[in-house]
């Protein structure tokens, strides 16, 4: 039983220190994406305790990472990453925030359709064959690449079930999953199941069709209203509609639901979860008191019952897997895909209605996808990882003056696609997107918001890495 964390939120080395005054030392833990020299501190203060990695930034459910030529870079840049912590797995969301040149703060999930499963199969087969030319374990081994079930945000696009799109994957391709069961639970609320079906039948009929086989880790983190939706929620509770499900969506720092103990029962006992490796609570911006409480009460519920689990991984390796042996995807359609990935963006971000058979939306669940077309997508470009009117104050006193509403920024950043490169980071992403938007309403304020812009990328600059020096004392 391990933690899923982040280096810095909460504190690694506070956290650690709380943990064992319990006596509640995890068995691993998962490190999420941070800079080389912070995750070599983090392999030298952990000594010889196992390290997993929790990858970030490569989207490989999307047509166009193959022909990316910054894409091999990208994966070496994480190899030496996984070298470094001696991870024996990449975990990657089966997700991504940049969708034909369109950015996004948070993961939106692949279209379910059978070509982009083939997409995501031939991307995992690269990464792979990457991480075993370039990254080497200390056993020897090169790292297994897992692909993440992600969650739903509000909404689901595709043709496919979730589980036939995740059993088409792993027939093509020689990867492990994990499997949220947060995320599981964001399934049941917002593909509609939920009004058809009870919580326990929609799970077992979910794992009756998913490759349990292929689980190699499970995660568990909280999930909650998100901040953006609160006063919509106040409202669904003063009408009464008390038999309608929470609009919860993912949330790390949120309190685990008893909800998702009854899925992870379900799960665990499930004959075909022959490989799993690791369960861990995702906990990255939880509360340290909080984590230490539910990893305490984790690991007396289920460290027993993981270990009969572990006896069984011997006969998976042994058998291996057999994978279906297929041509690689016609040129024609991949640009199909890449079309459709195109209108999904679109509807996405509102500019298009939900229409064709990707988007055959029960007509219960438009209302959620109106939500987060209107609110959470505006909240994510203005106030998410970085509030605008915060990052830039003198700039946005000066629009509000000539009475430009910031509101403005968002139908400006989803107006053109465009192209990035390099490593992928919303926050820069928002920084020159910002600049663009206040050249174009006021060209006038151009000195004044770049250097707004050249003082947040400084501050960010330093913030991302660290001294040695300070970092030596965090072990
Ligand atoms: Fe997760």
């Amino acid at each position: 039983m391990g933690l899923s964390v982040d280096i810095y939120s909460p504190d690694l080395t506070s956290l650690l220190g709380a943990l064992q005054q319990c006596q509640a030392t995890p068995a691993y833990l998962e490190i999420f994406r941070a800079a080389p020299a912070a995750l070599a501190a983090v392999r030298k203060q952990a000594q010889s305790s196992l390290l997993a990695y929790h990858g970030e930034g490569l989207w490989l459910t999307q047509p166009e990472t193959l022909d990316n030529p910054s894409f091999a870079q990208e994966v070496c840049e994480v190899a030496g990453h996984l070298q470094t912590l001696d991870s024996a797995w990449l975990n990657h969301e089966c997700a991504t925030k940049y969708i034909a040149g369109y950015s996004y703060g948070t993961y939106l999930p692949p279209l379910y359709t059978e070509s982009s499963a083939s997409v995501v199969a031939e991307n995992v087969m690269l990464v792979q064959d990457l991480l075993d030319r370039h990254c080497r374990l200390k056993n020897g081994a090169s790292p297994l690449v897992l692909l993440e079930l992600p969650p739903l945000t509000y909404f689901v696009a595709g043709t496919l079930t979730i589980p036939t799109f995740f059993r088409l994957v792993t027939q093509w391709a020689p990867c492990g999953l994990v499997l949220d069961v947060g995320h599981l639970w964001t399934v049941f609320r917002y593909s509609g199941a939920w009004r058809t079906s009870t919580l326990a039948q929609f799970v077992d009929d979910f794992l009756k069709q998913f490759p349990m086989d292929r689980i190699v880790e499970i995660h568990v983190a909280g999930l909650a209203v998100h901040e953006s939706s609160m006063a919509g929620c106040s409202q669904l509770l003063d009408r009464g509609e008390s038999d309608v499900l929470p609009a919860w969506t993912d949330a790390h720092a949120a309190p685990i639901p008893p909800v998702l103990f009854e899925i992870l029962d379900r799960v665990l006992s499930h004959p075909r979860l022959t490989g799993l490796r690791g369960l861990a609570l995702e906990v990255d911006t939880k509360p340290i008191p909080l984590i230490v409480e539910e990893f305490v009460r984790f690991s007396a519920r289920y460290g027993s019952v993981l270990a009969p689990v572990k006896k069984e991984v011997g006969d998976t390796q042994e058998n291996g897997c057999e994978l279906l042996r297929r041509a690689s995807l016609p040129d024609s359609v991949k640009q199909e895909l890449a079309a459709a990935y195109e209108r999904y963006a679109r509807v996405a971000a509102g500019r298009s209605e939900p229409e064709g058979p990707e988007w055959s939306l029960p007509t219960a669940c438009l209302d959620e996808f109106d939500t987060y077309r209107s609110i959470y997508l505006p909240y994510e470009i203005l106030s998410w990882g970085g509030q605008v009117d915060a990052m830039f104050p003198q700039s946005c006193r000066r629009l509000e003056e000539r009475g430009v509403p910031l509101s403005r920024f968002v139908p400006f950043w989803f107006r053109r696609p465009r192209t990035l490169s390099g490593s992928y980071d919303f926050f820069l992403v928002k920084i020159d997107r910002f600049v663009e938007f206040v050249l174009e309403e006021a060209p006038d304020l151009a000195a004044m918001v770049e250097q707004e812009a050249d003082e947040l990328r400084r501050a960010y600059d330093h913030a991302n890495e660290p001294p040695m020096q300070a970092v030596g004392e965090r072990t």
